[in-house]
């Protein structure tokens, strides 16, 4: 995967080099550029902003460093396969508490583009002509790391690039864990647990200590879903629980939730399990 980032603040972007995603792209899984928006500037003061039309308070990113930034990387795009092939048009992500949400669904299913672009706005934003405009040679797509403001895109990039990347063939080094951890099957994760076994007059679950396979799968399950119950009872609804087995659907009972056409509905409170 190629991933360009466009920044007034590339420095923003230095923990990219670490860890994982530094590795992966030492390894070649992963090729990320962050550009200057600041080098497709052409006066002395090199200005990226300028006052909003209409009034109001701040400021706005003017359209055409953006253009000149978006134009010199989308000519720089990867050569596609073959020659008849056209290539994709790459994904454009705009950071912006007003965009779609982001999460762990669309984390996979940007892990499957070619190329991601991401353009990092700070104050205002970023004149919306330029979110028009992009639409010819990008696929663009505003992005909200959640509901809360941040001063710029460059955060909430980390935190996007991380996701996205560990995702990448190769990236993570155990597959596997990508399977259990939170959000993979729309629940929370387990808690874990290391040695000692006691610890400071704490016991580890005695079923985890019992090498009995199965009763710590269904263990693990139950505690996924009493966590979710208790912590994001919002993701629920959305949870496919067409195929509980019978223990499962009593551990949700027990939680005040029922299995009703395959999905889980919320008891009314006191009301006892069916
Ligand atoms: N830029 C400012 N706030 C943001 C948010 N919540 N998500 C993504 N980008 C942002």
């Amino acid at each position: 995967m190629r991933i360009d980032v466009v920044s007034i603040f590339p420095e923003y972007l230095a923990p990219l080099e670490l860890s994982l995603i530094g590795k992966a792209r030492q390894d070649g899984l992963l090729e990320l550029n962050v550009h200057d928006l600041r080098t497709f500037t052409t006066d002395k003061h090199r200005t990226v902003d300028d006052t909003p039309y209409g009034g109001g308070a701040g400021m706005v990113m003017k359209p055409e460093p953006w253009a000149q930034a978006l134009e010199s990387i989308a000519a720089s795009q990867m050569p596609a396969n073959s020659q008849d092939e056209p290539t994709k048009k790459p994904v454009l992500i705009v950071p912006s508490p007003a965009g779609e949400r982001f999460n762990q669904a669309l984390a996979y299913e940007l892990a499957e583009e070619e190329q991601l672009v991401f353009a990092c706005g700070r104050y205002e934003g970023i004149d919306e002509r330029v979110i028009e405009w992009a639409d010819e040679h990008f696929t663009v797509r505003p992005v909200s790391l959640g509901d809360y403001v941040l001063n710029g895109g460059e955060v909430a990039v980390l935190a996007m690039v991380e996701a996205i990347g560990r995702l990448l063939p190769g990236v993570v080094g155990n597959p596997e864990s990508l399977v259990e951890e939170s959000h993979s099957d729309g629940l929370l994760e387990y808690p874990v647990y290391t040695k000692p076994s006691s610890w400071r007059d704490r016991e580890v679950p005695a079923v985890l200590l019992s090498g009995n396979h199965g009763k710590i799968a269904q263990w693990r399950r139950h505690e996924q879903y009493r966590r979710t119950a208790e912590r994001r009872p919002d993701l629920l609804p959305e949870f496919d629980a067409g195929r509980l087995t019978r223990a499962d659907r009593s551990a949700f009972g027990e939680l005040g939730y029922d299995v009703v056409d395959g999905q889980l509905r919320r008891r009314p409170d006191g009301d006892l399990p069916a």
